[in-house]
């Protein structure tokens, strides 16, 4: 079987670590399912981030929907990251951190009304608009508040990223923004809009990307569509080319973010104005694990199924997605042979399951396993079905670690119940 590991996710004396924390430690003391996340992978992914682009006027805006704990969260506000909000719910979470609302970005392709007030209450840098429509209502909105609103337009560049096609977002078939030619006749109607500034142009073309062409062919279209509006008279502060970045979770070789730089750089230089990015994965994914522990083996005819006490509404993305996270034991066993197998959670569904047919080593009612590659996109998905409450998280520093979100009580999962 394949193991995972990198600088602060490895094994030592045969014991799986992050950093210098033993995972079988951690989880005797706070019981499985268990997210634990290493803090120094974080900030060495967004130091990597800023260095690659440290010759150009940039920033990074944290995307939270990726891990929006607020300890993982304020790790990159305190290393000067910006965030990137998704909706009220990650703008309150934003602001709990003590974030400069300057240093907020509002997105999402339908905000309500009391979102878009919100953002303009909280004076959030820039509103990242989906549509027309859209445009009309924070104009609205702005006027009735006596604001002035800062927004982008979101532009959906009609380029193939690639990528899965539940994460795919900067297709003309896709739900996200709005085409090249309606963008560019939405600023040239700025007059129509009395209380709107518009400070930036915005793309995110989808996730996982592990190609570098559809990023710079989507930078090219946007540039393009940047002088036009220059051209047009109006002077854009801010130049958004999303998130996206691919990282590696089985075998799949994506572009350094060194590379991506080379590529991107003489792009941006052309332009005369801030260049934003809004990474999540990249920041996150493969500095965190969620260890669960293996309660029943059994075979059903030839096939071979791992019973463990962790689920898909604690981790979706399998089912979702059919994505790979390695699983690898957190003791390693030399005396054990490999087996294929179907590692599946207790929820009673078929879709719950975290690998169908996989080479993996044997293991033991009582073992620990380890789900690699879990710190984006894993417990901020997780969910109360089955009446199963969500995990514990772990941030390691070190040799230093703190619970930063407590296992959800029985309480939690009926507090905003009553019965009639
Ligand atoms: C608008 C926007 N920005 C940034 C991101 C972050 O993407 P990633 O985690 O792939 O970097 C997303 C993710 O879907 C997004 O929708």
């Amino acid at each position: 079987m394949q193991y995972f590991e990198n600088e602060h996710i490895k094994y030592k004396n045969n014991q799986l670590y992050v950093d210098d924390i033993n995972i079988n430690e951690l989880a005797k003391e706070f019981g499985t399912p268990l997210y634990i996340y290493s803090k120094n992978h974080f900030i060495n992914q967004y130091q990597e981030f800023e260095n690659a682009f440290k010759s150009i006027n940039h920033k990074i805006f944290y995307a939270m929907k990726a891990n929006f704990n607020l300890s993982v969260v304020n790790t990159f506000v305190k290393l000067g990251s910006g965030v990137d909000a998704n909706s009220e719910g990650e703008l309150y979470r934003a602001l709990k951190t003590g974030v400069d609302p300057s240093k907020v970005i509002l997105t999402s392709v339908g905000k309500t009304k009391n979102e878009i007030k919100l953002g303009l209450e909280k004076n959030v840098l820039m509103i990242k608009a989906e549509s027309e429509e859209e445009i009309e209502l924070i104009n609205k909105i702005a006027c009735e508040m006596n604001k002035v609103a800062r927004v982008a337009v979101r532009v959906n560049p009609d380029v193939d990223a690639k990528t899965h096609p539940y994460i795919s977002t900067g297709l003309s078939s896709n739900k996200f923004g709005v085409d090249s030619k309606t963008a560019l006749s939405i600023y040239k109607r700025r007059k129509d809009f009395s209380n709107i500034e518009f400070t930036g142009i915005d793309m995110h073309i989808g996730s996982q990307i592990t190609l570098i062409e559809p990023f710079v062919e989507a930078v090219q279209k946007l540039s393009d569509l940047y002088f036009e509006i220059e051209k047009d008279g109006l002077k854009l502060a801010h130049f958004d080319v999303g998130g996206g970045i691919g990282v590696s979770y089985n075998s799949e070789q994506s572009f350094s973010i060194n590379e991506f730089a080379e590529k991107t750089i003489p792009l941006f230089k052309k332009l005369d104005c801030e260049i934003i990015f809004e990474p999540g994965r990249f920041l996150t994914a493969n500095g965190g694990i969620l260890v669960t522990e293996v309660l029943y083996n059994k075979k059903n005819g030839d096939k071979n199924f791992v019973i463990v006490d962790s689920a898909m509404n604690d981790m979706l993305r399998p089912s979702i997605y059919q994505a790979y996270h390695h699983i690898q034991p957190t003791t390693k066993f030399g005396n054990r042979n490999d087996i294929v197998a179907d590692v599946v959670g207790p929820i009673c569904e078929s879709g719950d399951y975290f690998a169908r047919d996989r080479e993996i080593t044997q293991s033991n009612s009582g073992d620990l396993l380890a789900l690699t590659s879990a710190g984006a996109y894993g417990m901020v998905m997780s969910f109360n079905y089955n009446g199963r409450r969500r995990p514990p998280e772990i941030l390691v520093d070190g040799n230093k670690y703190d619970e930063v979100r407590s296992r959800e009580t029985f309480d939690h999962l009926i507090y905003d119940e009553k019965i009639v």
